[in-house]
């Protein structure tokens, strides 16, 4: 089939097969096609709004290596951090009160916070009258069971690659049944399930991508984050070719046109890569932005990548300059918790 009827077909159907995926993701001469399909779909599917969360990053502490990531636990070139509960729930506090309905608790897998610290915190956080996303890592289905309990909403793990032995070799120690038992946990406990990939990992290939695409559609995820792979001088990928922001944002559309109703992040790696890196995506197929709402030097010690935008900035100016930027492409800030609304 010609590309042009593929992404007629993606816009009207949200179904290809893998060939037709990669085909799309092999050509670049109908990228804006693409983006503007998405950017049609997202406007019939999810509206106008866009969904702000206060991103949350309690711990930079992290007992696995992954290999492109610099928070692994072998980079001795970090000072490590772990907030106090109170401060989670102040920072919790300060988010509501700059007007975010969710906030998104994330750290590395720091096995020092226990089910039951979590479980308070998180209940807490609650009473503020704000839904709470956790981005925590792999627990145990028991661990998970107590989150949900004490009201948390909703889970982020991203899958980063679905090609299990480059998720092997990029994660060693990890397993990757273990990372889709988790993912299967979290659907069965009723949290919404957000996963997601990195695209332009060394070995990944355009086939893998198109696999990381379907398998989204397969869980039936309720949002899916994607960035680029950034090479970290910290790391054992710091020679790797990164930078693969056209990729990214085209993978990131084509999950719009085929999971035409999920929530789908501008994510913070895409503009760490292009100075309008979230404005872009908005328009191809994006709803949904995470500003940082930690607060001093966390933010900075928070380097999974280098070049991480808004390491300097406060949670209030974050919060003004990213209504600017979406009201500036017409578009309004959600004031609901954004919850997914399934096949609307
Ligand atoms: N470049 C881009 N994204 C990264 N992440 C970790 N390291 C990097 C990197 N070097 C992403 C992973 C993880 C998320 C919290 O950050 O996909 O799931
Ligand atoms: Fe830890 Fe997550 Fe970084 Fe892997 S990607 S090293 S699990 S923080
Ligand atoms: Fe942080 Fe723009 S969102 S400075």
């Amino acid at each position: 089939m010609e590309l042009r009827t593929l992404i007629a077909k993606a816009e009207e159907t949200h179904q290809l097969e893998k060939d037709e995926i990669v085909a799309l993701l092999q050509s670049d001469e109908y990228n804006k096609e693409i983006f503007a399909a998405a950017d049609r779909v997202r406007h019939r599917y999810v509206g106008d709004e866009v969904h702000l969360r206060g991103l949350i990053e309690f711990s930079n502490i992290c007992k696995q290596n992954c290999l492109y990531c610099g928070l692994r636990k072998d980079n001795k070139n970090l000072d490590r951090y772990r907030l106090e509960p109170e401060v989670v729930i102040d920072f919790a506090r300060k988010a509501r009160e700059y007007g975010y309905r969710t906030v998104v608790l994330q750290s590395g897998e720091d096995a020092c916070y226990t089910a039951a610290q979590m479980a308070d915190i998180i209940r807490k956080i609650k009473q503020l009258d704000i839904a709470v996303t956790l981005s925590v890592g792999e627990k145990t289905k028991e661990e998970y069971k107590v989150y949900k309990e004490a009201g948390a909403d909703r889970y982020l793990l991203r899958i980063e690659t679905t090609d299990k032995a480059l998720y092997e070799a990029m994660d060693p120690g990890m397993s990757f049944e273990n990372r889709m038992r988790c993912l299967a946990d979290l659907k069965e406990l009723g949290f919404e399930v957000g996963s997601g990939c990195l695209v332009g990992l060394p070995g990944q290939t355009l086939q893998s991508l198109a696999d990381d695409i379907l398998f989204f559609k397969t869980i039936d995820a309720d949002m899916i984050g994607v960035g680029p792979f950034i090479p970290n001088p910290d790391t054992p990928l710091k020679d790797a070719g990164g930078g693969a922001f056209e990729l990214s944002l085209k993978v990131m559309a084509m999950i719009r046109l085929l999971l035409p109703d999920i929530n789908i992040p501008a994510t913070t790696a895409m503009e760490s890569l292009h100075p309008e890196g979230r404005v872009i995506a908005l328009r191809s197929g994006a709803n949904v932005v995470m500003p940082n709402v930690t607060e001093g030097d966390y933010r900075r010690m928070y380097a999974l990548y280098p070049g991480k935008i808004c390491i300097n900035d406060t949670p209030a100016h974050c919060r003004t300059c990213i209504t600017g930027k979406i009201n500036g492409i017409g578009r309004r800030v959600s004031q609901d918790y954004g919850f997914r609304q399934k096949g609307s």
